[in-house]
């Protein structure tokens, strides 16, 4: 079964093709962060445009490099939600008319599922059950994962998202827009005992986290900083003031991984999401697997951040489960907010 996924929830264009018995056959993306930087963070209104612009040709691009014409998909999976209400919109007008035009069934695939299994793409997928360590710019989610739609929330963020603190701290620090990869680069150079910044809720018995604390830390830092403003401050102590921020977010977000792991017994963690791709994270996970002796997965790099290939295969996934889930039924609608737990399959 050949199945396109469309994504356009929020700043990046993905088109894949997945085929069940053969995997990934091609995938294309068209990231819009250029475009967005000058406005220090995505404009709804000029992403939905975008996204107009750069469907179809990725479609086409897609549909080149694999050989698949188009008559020969089985069906179109699309991001249905949570994200952008006019971005998601135009992906799901796209896939339910090229349904209605191919005669193909669609699916409506939920845009957290899509990174969730997205670690089930690389060469040595985890098995189930995993716990899964969900954090992207709108999204910090300790979850159980026990099969395709068997997911059980153990904890998430009270406030910002993890993304949002790198990006909300690295705006802070003067860095562009988006701020995660920016501000986890200059933090490499930074002295790690030159700014202790708080770990907020590491050592509350639950699974959830709060980071708007320590973003306000990193502007009290700035402001109480005797440069006067962020322009004055040297290049080191900028990479300090990041070394601190990047040292309490990765401290946090490993010591709950591994606390779930230990309250549930389960040995195989799973990381999806834009910030699952920040080095250092990666590096304190491995150092955490290595001691307490469990295994961590990470999805590609380029799986991490938001991308067709996740939603083909989370759409394939689905398929497999229950063909009749995808339907020639084109009144599409979109759901900017939708929590991940109503997806369970029974
Ligand atoms: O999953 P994603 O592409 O989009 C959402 O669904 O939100 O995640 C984007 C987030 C942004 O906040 C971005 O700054 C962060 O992932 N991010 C990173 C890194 N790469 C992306 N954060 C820290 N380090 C990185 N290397
Ligand atoms: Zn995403």
């Amino acid at each position: 079964m050949i199945v396109l996924g469309v994504e356009s929830s929020c700043d990046e264009t993905g088109l894949a093709l997945y085929d069940t018995d053969r995997g990934l056959l091609s995938h294309a993306l068209y990231s819009q962060v250029a475009m967005h930087e000058e406005y220090g963070g995505v404009v709804p209104e000029l992403a939905s445009r975008d996204h107009i612009r750069r469907a179809i040709p990725l479609l086409q691009q897609v549909l080149d490099t694999s050989g698949v014409a188009k008559h020969d998909i089985d069906a179109i999976a699309y991001t249905q939600g949570p994200g952008l209400a006019g971005a998601l919109l135009v992906g799901s007008s796209i896939a339910c008319s090229l349904g209605l035009a191919l005669d193909k069934p669609v699916l409506g695939v939920h845009h957290l599922e899509g990174h969730l299994l997205s670690p089930l793409l690389a060469s040595k997928p985890p098995e189930f059950p995993f716990i899964a360590l969900l954090v992207s710019g709108g999204h910090t989610q300790l979850m159980r994962v026990d099969g395709v739609g068997q997911y059980t929330l153990l904890g998430e963020t009270l406030d910002d998202a993890a993304g949002e603190a790198f990006d909300k701290s690295a705006k802070l620090l003067g860095l562009g827009y988006p701020g995660g990869p920016a501000i986890s680069r200059l933090a490499d150079f930074g002295d790690p005992l030159a700014y202790k910044l708080p770990r907020p809720m590491m050592h509350t018995k639950d699974f959830n986290f709060s980071f708007s604390g320590l973003k306000t830390a990193v502007l009290t830092v700035v402001k109480n900083h005797p440069a006067q403003g962020i322009a004055n401050i040297c290049e080191q102590d900028k990479a300090n003031i990041a070394r601190g921020f990047v040292d309490a977010i990765v401290e946090v977000l490993t010591a709950k991984c591994v606390s779930a792991l230990k309250h549930t017994g389960l040995k195989r963690l799973v990381i999806a999401g834009g910030v699952g791709a920040n080095a250092q994270l990666r590096a304190s996970l491995n150092a955490a697997a290595a001691k307490k002796r469990f295994q961590v997965f990470y999805p590609e790099l380029e799986f991490c951040t938001d991308n067709g290939a996740m939603i083909a295969f989370a759409g394939a996934m689905r398929l497999q489960i229950n063909p009749a889930a995808a339907k020639k039924d084109y009144s599409f609608n979109v759901r900017p907010r939708w929590p991940l737990d109503e997806l369970r399959v029974v």
